[in-house]
């Protein structure tokens, strides 16, 4: 089955603009293409998988590639739209006792966003150790942890800023998603 681009209703949001948003989504759905069009494209090799043994090596490599560049834009659209309040929620108070203080949680996670290069940062939970990591992806998918429950996820991939920040700023479009972040909607993800 073929995945479906998700619609995303977004307010307007402080410090992103609609022009942002929309350059952003056009790309979000780009992913959601290519991951259909990749699996399309291996069914039709796999008719005659030794002849092209080497198409599929590289498709199913870029696989991954689409598939995590659609997923992880989907946590980052759908956390979107808060007003900047962090709810007193069971994330807020585990984040608090791991880092000490949720705003030590924070500044940590905000500090991986000012990192050279493109990728994502990310709030991850893993259950069986029980321990929360803040996490560098690079691209979509290096160094992203397997098995653990992605709980906020922060696009630091140029595209997502560069209509209204310059690099020097990205401190700022970091501060300004945070801001935007629906606290309950990702609170969910780490106690649904
Ligand atoms: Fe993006």
């Amino acid at each position: 089955m073929p995945y479906t681009e998700q619609q995303f209703n977004l307010p307007e949001l402080a410090g992103l603009s609609a022009k942002q948003l929309e350059v952003h989504l056009k790309l979000y759905a780009g992913y959601v293409k290519n991951v259909n069009d990749i699996q399309e494209k291996l069914a039709e090799y796999r008719t005659d998988s030794a002849a092209n043994a080497v198409a599929i090596a590289e498709l199913t490599r870029r696989f991954g590639f689409e598939f995590n560049g659609m997923r992880l834009h989907e946590l980052y659209f759908e956390a979107l739209g808060g007003n900047g309040e962090v709810v007193e929620n069971s994330l807020k108070g585990a984040l608090a006792t791991q880092y000490g203080s949720f705003e030590a949680w924070l500044t940590a996670f905000k500090a991986l966003g000012v990192m050279r290069g493109i990728g994502w940062v990310l709030l991850t939970y893993d259950e069986k150790g029980k321990v929360f990591n803040n996490v560098w992806v690079s691209d979509h998918e290096l160094g992203c942890l397997v098995d653990t429950k992605i709980i906020v996820a922060l696009d630091m991939w140029e595209h997502a800023f560069m209509v209204d920040y310059v690099p020097a700023q990205k401190a700022d479009y970091v501060a300004m998603v945070l801001t935007n972040l629906q606290w309950d909607v990702v609170g969910k993800r780490f106690n649904p």
